[in-house]
């Protein structure tokens, strides 16, 4: 039996590493997809599976990811990649709003947009990895939270637009996840020692999640048949209080 392919973007650090990790363990053929070549191929070692290099924000980089599925066909989405960082709405530059926007959300978008034909080739399914920041604000955190919500925004009408295809289109949201994104948001050691104890004061759970945890529920949304236009939490009980 051929085996599913999957492509999870971002897959060289935190989530989309052990998310691809999982499926490969599942039997899936992986390809993980990152924008820096010595980071996506020692991670793509290290795990056995294929790398390719695309920035979330080249236009022409989505493209040629999408190109080399043509052929193939495509099981398995996992829009992971994505930027965070705190800043007070005061300093964003305009620089900021496009980093945020074109990494984060039109990324993700053009990506299922080149994406179609291959995934339409298996009735495939898209995952895209959102964050509970959408019901749950956060200071200094709006282009990342906007940036979010409109992932969640797009899912839900791709999921009627494409549902008459057999593709389906869901959402994993996770809460605050130990990854190496907490050493990007741009805060000191002792900011971030303080935001750590803040949140996790805040989870019912009283943790922050292990990447592992997260991979668990994006390969269940792979493979729940029945499951589309969804937004699955992933919090600790946070979205319960
Ligand atoms: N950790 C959390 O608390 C948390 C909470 C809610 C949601 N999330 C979401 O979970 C997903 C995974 O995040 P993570 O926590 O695993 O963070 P991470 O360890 O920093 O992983 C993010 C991945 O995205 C890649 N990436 C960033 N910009 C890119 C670009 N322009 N082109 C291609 N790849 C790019 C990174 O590559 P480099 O290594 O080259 O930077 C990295 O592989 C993200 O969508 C994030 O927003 C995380």
């Amino acid at each position: 039996m051929t085996k599913k392919t999957v492509l999870v973007t971002g897959g060289n650090s935190g989530i989309g590493f052990a998310t691809a990790r999982l499926f490969h363990e599942r039997g899936y053929n992986v390809t993980i997809s990152g924008r820096d070549r010595e980071r996506i191929e020692q991670a793509a070692g290290a795990l056995s599976v294929n790398p390719f290099i695309a920035d979330m924000g080249s236009p022409e980089d989505l493209k040629n990811l999408a190109s080399s599925f043509r052929e193939t066909g495509l099981d398995v989405l996992v829009n992971n990649a994505a930027i965070a960082q705190f800043i007070p709405l005061a300093a964003c530059t305009p620089q900021d709003y496009d980093s945020f926007f074109n990494i984060n959300l039109r990324g993700p978008l053009l990506l299922i947009q080149e994406m179609l034909p291959a995934l339409e080739k298996k009735r495939g399914c898209i995952i895209n990895v959102s964050s509970i920041i959408v019901n749950n604000g956060l200071p200094n955190a709006a282009l990342y939270a906007a940036s979010k919500g409109g992932v969640d925004a797009f899912s839900k009408s791709l999921a009627l637009e494409l549902a008459p295809k057999g593709i389906r289109v869901n959402v994993v949201a996770p809460g605050a996840t130990e990854t190496p994104i907490l050493d990007k948001l741009g805060l000191t050691a002792d900011q971030l020692a303080a935001v750590k104890r803040q949140q996790e004061a805040m989870i019912p759970l009283q943790r922050f999640a292990r990447p592992e945890e997260i991979a668990q529920v994006i390969v269940a949304q792979a493979e729940a048949s029945y499951v589309t236009g969804a937004v699955w939490n992933v919090d600790g009980g946070v979205n319960a209080t």
